[in-house]
């Protein structure tokens, strides 16, 4: 534990991108936690890293560069996480991937198919198996996944995304049954809708730009939701008294549009 000299409890944030990533490490960052940050962008990862430290103090956070589709790299990262910060107590596997203007079956390689699939679902199966010892040892432990509108949904040209993303919601409630009685807390979050970061949130206000629309300009958070707010969630659900688990939960802004039409 040579870089948490306070023994301070450990969050792994596993696909710690700028968006709820970033909010969900500097939330615990908040009360307390140190932060392992899993991602493959070295730079990115040192920005959040350095702006981490700057508001929360030295040393309350590490990047670990991993590519979560390489069993290897994601051992390697958890048992330097290991070594460097202690046992990880809590587990928020974020980490999804899928092509912004989706494609039909047929149109989908296997390769597509693989690489998303390992990102969206066989990353959290490695990174579970590489937290749950320590965490059953201490009797103690809270994994959270991130879904999304496809962990519950097949829609046309997500053939790449949605299978990983219901093999996730599968996997958070095996994980519940299996070792909720053990003191492992397992959530999945279905985030029904599109979130504020650079990706889904640019194309949505680019095209908000583009079509004039000041109404949603004005209010984004009616319309796309907040990683800050989605990070109390995750907070929320780590903090809850065991009396009253939450296993799974969804949220989306009040204004969402698929959302309102069904
Ligand atoms: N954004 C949305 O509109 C939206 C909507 C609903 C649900 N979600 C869910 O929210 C989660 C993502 O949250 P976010 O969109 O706010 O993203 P984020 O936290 O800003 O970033 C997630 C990070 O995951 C990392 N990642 C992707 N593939 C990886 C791989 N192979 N190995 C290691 N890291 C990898 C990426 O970093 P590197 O590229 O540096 O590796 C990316 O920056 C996903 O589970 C997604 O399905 C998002």
């Amino acid at each position: 534990m040579s870089f948490n000299k306070q023994n301070k409890p450990v969050i792994a944030v596993v696909g710690a991108g700028p968006g709820i990533g970033e909010a969900v490490a500097r939330r615990f960052a908040a009360e307390g936690y140190v932060t392992a940050l899993l991602a493959r962008t070295e730079d990115k990862l040192q920005s959040m890293c350095e702006r981490l430290e700057k508001d929360f103090g030295q040393g309350i956070s590490r990047y670990y560069l991993t590519d979560l589709r390489n069993e290897e790299q994601v051992i390697a990262s958890f048992s330097a996480i290991r070594t460097e910060l202690g046992p990880v107590q809590v587990l928020v596997y974020n980490a999804g991937a899928r092509r912004v203007n989706g494609r039909a079956v047929l149109d989908t390689t296997t390769e597509e198919f693989e690489s998303f699939t390992k990102i969206n679902l066989f990353g959290a199966f490695w990174s579970s198996k590489c937290v749950l010892p320590d965490m059953l040892a201490a009797g103690r432990g809270t994994i959270i996944f991130t879904g999304a509108t496809g962990s519950l949904r097949g829609m046309p040209g997500l053939s790449s995304f949605s299978p990983g993303k219901f093999g996730l919601r599968s996997l958070a409630q095996i994980i519940t049954r299996e070792y909720q009685s053990k003191g492992i807390h397992t959530a999945h979050i279905i985030i029904d809708g599109p979130v504020d970061g650079k990706l889904i949130g640019g194309v949505k206000r680019r095209q908000w730009i583009r079509d004039g629309d000041k109404e949603k300009l004005e209010e984004v958070d009616a319309y796309i939701a907040q990683p800050d707010d989605l990070a109390q969630i995750y907070w929320f659900l780590h903090s809850q008294p065991r009396s009253s688990w939450t296993q799974e939960l969804d949220v989306r802004a009040q204004k969402e549009s698929m959302f309102s039409k069904l």
